[in-house]
């Protein structure tokens, strides 16, 4: 990832995934602070919608290396409110840090700041394009959970994944089933719950028509949930400035039929979709893969600003 931006999921094949894995579990676990590994840069954070992980989280991991943080944590208050263009802000960026990481509205934004960003840039999540460090976070949970799905698994530790969401219109569904499809090998099947018959779109549909991967797709949870290991949800009911209301066919909780040993992940932030009555249980894996998150973005920012010189022995790395 040295000196490249990281925009896509598409970017990424398995080996890249399990490195950056790898990276961030060491990095879990080994003292790095005094090590200074991001010493003298600036990141800039720059969040034109609204969040509270991947911001957070981004920042959080570059102030735990050292690099110095300047954000944007609203785009209202940027020349944006004045009619300025992305482009122009990007010439702007160039000037002021080393790293780019940017949220937005708009599904273009990633090229319309290219135009003239020469930084190194992440994509936080486009409009309804992409998020592909929600993705590693997602994986590394999932890798953290079970090992084994690093290697070639045998038929009856295949996992069966079950996605609630409509990933041809959301980035972090979009991502993760796309990152999944490194991993097919190891999935014996995959159901999309969503209320829409076609929830992939055609782009979608033809990516997994060419990893020969054909979901099942059904409008109720409960029609599969007995059968699944892994559930992968999205708030879906926010709708532009409202939210409709979910009924039971889209929602989980402690009374839901689940498999004992079966995990949930979930972007977050949730709605009634998710209930808290979860959180105390082994179900729970979206809490450590919002914790994960931190890891895993670290990893990225070291990779892709080339530090790995700055980091402590302990790390047997490149
Ligand atoms: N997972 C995620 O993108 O959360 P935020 O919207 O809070 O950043």
């Amino acid at each position: 990832m040295t000196g490249k931006s990281c925009v896509s999921v598409e970017q990424f094949d398995k080996e890249l995934v399990l490195e950056l894995c790898k990276f961030a579990a060491l990095l879990e676990v080994t003292e790095i602070a005094s090590s200074h590994p991001l010493d003298e840069l600036i990141v800039i954070t720059a969040f034109f919608e609204a969040s509270t992980r991947t911001r957070l989280s981004f920042e959080s991991a570059a102030l735990r290396l050292d690099a110095k943080v300047i954000s944007i944590p609203d785009g209202k208050t940027t020349g944006s409110a004045k009619g300025e263009s992305l482009a122009d802000i990007g010439e702007m960026m160039n000037a002021y840090g080393d790293l780019v990481i940017m949220r937005h509205t708009d599904t273009n934004s990633i090229n319309e700041i290219h135009e003239k960003l020469r930084l190194p840039l992440i994509n936080a999540g486009n409009g309804t394009g992409e998020h592909p460090t929600q993705a590693l976070a997602d994986w590394y949970a999932i890798l953290k959970w079970n090992p084994k799905l690093k290697g070639v698994v045998k038929d009856d530790e295949k996992i069966t994944l079950g996605i609630l969401g409509t990933p041809g219109s959301m980035r972090a569904v979009r991502s993760f089933l796309e990152m999944s499809l490194l991993f097919k090998e190891n999935i014996k099947e995959i159901h999309i719950v969503s209320e829409l018959a076609d929830p992939l779109g055609a782009i979608l549909t033809q990516k997994l028509e060419e990893a020969d991967v054909h979901p099942h797709i059904t409008n109720d949870i409960n029609e599969v949930i007995s059968e699944l290991d892994v559930i992968y949800m999205n708030s879906i009911a926010f709708l532009g400035d409202g939210y409709k209301t979910l009924d039971s066919r889209f929602k989980l909780h402690k009374g839901s039929k689940l498999k004992s040993d079966a995990v949930v992940l979930h972007p977050l932030a949730r709605l009634d979709e998710l209930n808290t009555n979860l959180d105390e249980t082994d179900h729970n894996l979206y809490f450590t893969q919002a914790h994960g998150a931190v890891f895993v973005r670290q990893a990225l920012m070291i990779s892709m600003l080339d530090r790995f010189d700055r980091l402590p022995d302990d790390i047997p790395f490149v």
